[in-house]
Parts: structure tokens; sequence; C-alpha cells
């Protein structure tokens, strides 16, 4: 399961909702610049690290390699979820290959954000970008180096040697100081090190007994490094593509690939987005919506739904199903509108153009239809949707050739449609 747009697309929910009809749930990219909200029962869970599995009991929560660990992070949300009485032990299983995200990656993701002053990418400020620039660059602190506190000790003092340089005589921030990280890290090890499992043979084992497993994906298309809005996205791939690598499998084990979308458009921080609402109609979104950021709180950008942007994520990562969330958002208005295509340069693209620059230059071309009185929050059927609201799902399918397999009309676990069988 991806994320088709800029994330938050709704992923946690469905993640949530589909897992009871698996025994695992793996995340492979990102870290805790995620946030996965579940809502049951009326209570509401954020997770950043954790797989959205781990509300359902005896599941098995996977950290792949793909991802990018930070124990106080993740610590801070297992107190949570102990605390909210949930039965972890023995469910989490970390990947020794996970890159940690260190005190000084923080430091660092911020003294860029702030020296980029207007150009800021409007990153999390959670240390992702730094994390997997050591992980490529060959010198990241990793899960296993834990275990031998020598040879960590040598690793994390010659990485903050390079940090705290950039920090101090680059950036002119504060050092950050090496033997604080160490001992910080020593603790964290005695927590960390008894969830270290081998995540690939974890999902052989799965496999071989017959069953599904999902993997989880965090941010969206748009967002992947390659892919995405460069420079204006996230340091992982987020394509479907980077389950496999992520979690030490090859891509034979995606059996199939769902994508989620919401029923309109969302961004958090910078970047070129076409199809957003500045207005009083960008503003209702929002609100109705409720659209804050899960990880940072803030106000998300929101706009109209681009099927340009969703054409690119569906060749980007096979999606061959489609989930759609929030329709509920929409009740009520007169009018929506659909970017079919888009008008740069007075050419017509069909597929969003190479740059961050080119996309910032594009005009949507809109398609509108008429929206519906009467609502579709809460329906759980589809025959229970205004035909209004039947009609746009329809135009979506027709205009990405994709099955719309289930939709989203509320926070909600259950509500829920499901048109069709997402476990092939
Ligand atoms: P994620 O990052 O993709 O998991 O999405 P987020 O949790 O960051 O943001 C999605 C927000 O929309 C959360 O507050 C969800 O509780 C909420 N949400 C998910 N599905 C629906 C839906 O169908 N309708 C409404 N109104 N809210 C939803
Ligand atoms: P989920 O999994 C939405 C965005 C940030 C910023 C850019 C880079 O909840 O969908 P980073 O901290 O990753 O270096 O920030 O990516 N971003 C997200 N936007 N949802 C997310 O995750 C995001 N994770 C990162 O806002 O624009
Ligand atoms: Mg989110």
């Amino acid at each position: 399961m991806i994320g088709a747009q800029w994330g938050d697309e709704g992923k946690g929910k469905i993640v949530d909702l589909l897992t009871d009809r698996v025994s695992a749930v793996v995340r492979f990219q990102g870290g805790h610049n995620a946030g996965h909200t579940l809502v049951i029962n009326g209570a509401k869970t954020v997770l950043h690290l954790v797989p959205s599995g781990i509300l359902r009991a005896g599941v098995q929560c996977l950290l792949g390699n793909g991802v990018v660990v930070s124990p106080p992070a993740l610590f801070a949300e297992l107190d949570k979820l102990e605390g909210s009485a949930i039965d972890i032990a023995g469910r989490l299983m970390v990947s020794p290959a996970c890159p940690l995200v260190l005190p000084s990656h923080v430091a660092l993701d911020r003294a860029r954000e702030a020296r980029r002053g207007d150009h800021a990418i409007g990153t999390t400020c959670r240390g992702i970008g730094p994390a997997y620039e050591d992980k490529v660059g060959r010198r990241a602190v990793r899960v296993a180096d834990l275990e031998d506190e020598r040879a960590l000790s040598e690793r994390v003092r010659e990485l903050l040697d390079l940090h705290n340089f950039m920090l101090e005589r680059y950036y002119g921030e504060q050092p950050i100081d090496a033997a604080r990280t160490l001992d910080e890290l020593s603790v964290a090890g005695r927590r960390l090190l008894p969830m270290m499992g081998d995540v690939a043979e974890a999902l052989r084992v799965a496999r071989a007994a017959g069953h599904n497993v999902l993997f989880e994906g965090a941010q969206g298309s748009l967002l992947d490094i390659d892919h995405g809005t460069y420079p204006f996205v996230t340091s992982s791939n987020t394509m479907a593509a980077a389950a496999a690598l992520g979690a030490g499998v090859g891509p034979g084990y995606i059996d199939s690939v769902l994508g989620v979308a919401k029923a309109y458009t969302t961004r958090v921080g910078g970047g070129p987005f076409p199809t957003e609402l500045t207005d009083a109609l960008g503003e209702r979104l929002r609100s109705v919506g409720y659209e804050f950021g899960a990880t940072t709180g803030r106000p998300r950008r929101c706009g109209w739904l681009d099927v340009v942007v969703l054409r690119r994520a569906l060749l980007a990562s096979s999606v061959n199903a489609l989930c759609l969330t929030k329709l509920d958002v929409l009740d009520g208005l007169d009018t929506l509108r659909i970017a079919v295509a888009y008008r740069w340069r007075g050419k017509r693209l069909d597929y969003p153009p190479a740059t961050a620059e080119a996309l910032a230059g594009c005009e949507p071309v809109y398609e509108d239809l008429p929206g519906w009185q009467g609502a579709t929050a809460g329906a759980t059927r589809i025959e229970d949707l205004p035909a209004g609201a039947r009609r746009y799902l329809e135009r979506i399918e027709t205009l990405l050739g994709v099955p719309i397999v289930i939709v989203s009309t509320g926070a909600e676990r259950g509500h829920t449609i499901i048109l069709s069988d997402t476990f092939v």
C-alpha cells in the first residue's frame, strides 16, 4: 500500500482496516516524519514509526532495513501504546540494518531549513534527510552497531566530528556532544537490541505459511526522492518497488499494489501544487477535512483532485487497485473540479513535467462535475451514496483506468465501503 499523492492520504486508516486479514505489517521506508492516524470507536492513535497493524492483537509489526529509526521517537511511541493497554510485547521487529536517526541529524535538518529561508523545503525537522545522506555516504550508525560498544564509540565519534564541523563552521550552530549521544545510544541499545531480528526471514516464514503480509508505505508518490517534485521531496523512495528493497525480499513478494488517494489533494511543506486552492474553498477543505499535519500540526495546503499526479503514481508503482479516502469532505459542494491534464507553455501535458520549476508553471486543465446534496459521511454501502458521489467515483476510475476497491467515508475504522477483495 502506497500513498498516491503528497502524503497524508489516509494510509494509516486503511492499513489498520486491512490488518484483520494479515499476519504482519512492514514499514519499508521513511521514519518518524510519517504520521498515520487510526480512529477506532472515537479513540485516535497517531503512529509515526510503529506499523499501523499494532492495534490488532497478534499482528507482527516489522521495521525493514529501509526505515531510518530514531530510538527515542520509537520508545515514546511504544510507551504511549503500552499506556493505552496495547500489548506490544514481542510484536515489534527491527532490522539490524536500519540506520539510526541521531540528535545531530535533527540539528542539521533544522540548521539547513533555517539557512534556506524562503526556499525552505518545509521538512518535518525530524533529521530524516541527513540520516539518509549518511546511509548513502556509508557512514551511518545502524541498529546492529549498538551491539558492540567499542566499535560504536569509534563510529559515533567519527560521525559527530563531521556533523559538528558542519554545524559549527558552516551553519554557525552549537555542536552536539558525542559523549552524550553515546550514553543515549548505550541506553537505547538495551531496549532496541532485543527487538532486532531478520525481517526478510520473518516475511519468508509468513509467506510459506500462506499468510497475507501488508507493506505499509509512508509519505506519498510525489514525495519520492527520484520521482517526486525534487527538491521538495522526502529522502527515500516511496514507490511500491521500495517495499522489496526496504524489507529485504524480492519483487515476487508483491502480489498486488493498493494506491491510496484522497478525493481531493493536499500537501504540507513547500513545493509546487498546481490544483492548490488558496481561497475560501481551500479553507473549507482544510476545516471540514481537518487538514493539519499529524506529525507537526502544520496546516495542510488543499486543492482539487489532480489526475495528472495520480497517473504518475499509478505508473511508477504498478498500482492495480485504488482506495479513495475522505469522500465525505466533499459533501455539499455545488461543483467539483478534477485536473485531467496540465497546460504548460502552450502544450498539453498528461504527466507531470520533470522539474519542480516546470510544474510550478503548469496550469491545470479542469473538468467540472456536479457535486451532490446529501451525505456520504459514514456510509458503508455504495448503494447509500448519492448518485453524484457515485458518478464522481466512476469518472475517476475511467480517467485512471484502475478500479476503486475501497472508499473511505470517515476517519473511523468502520466508515468504509469495501468494493472488492484487496488480497489476491
Ligand atoms: P496518512 O499519513 O496517510 O496515514 O494520513 P494522516 O493520518 O496523516 O491524515 C489523514 C487524516 O484524515 C487523519 O486525520 C485521518 O483520521 C483522517 N481520515 C482518514 N480517512 C478519512 C475519511 O475517509 N474521511 C475523513 N473525514 N477523515 C479521514
Ligand atoms: P505520511 O506518511 C505528508 C513532507 C514534508 C516536507 C517533505 C520533506 O504521514 O503521509 P522530511 O521531513 O521527510 O525531510 O520532509 O516531505 N513529508 C510529508 N508530508 N505526509 C508525510 O508522511 C510526510 N513526510 C514528509 O512536509 O514537505
Ligand atoms: Mg500523515
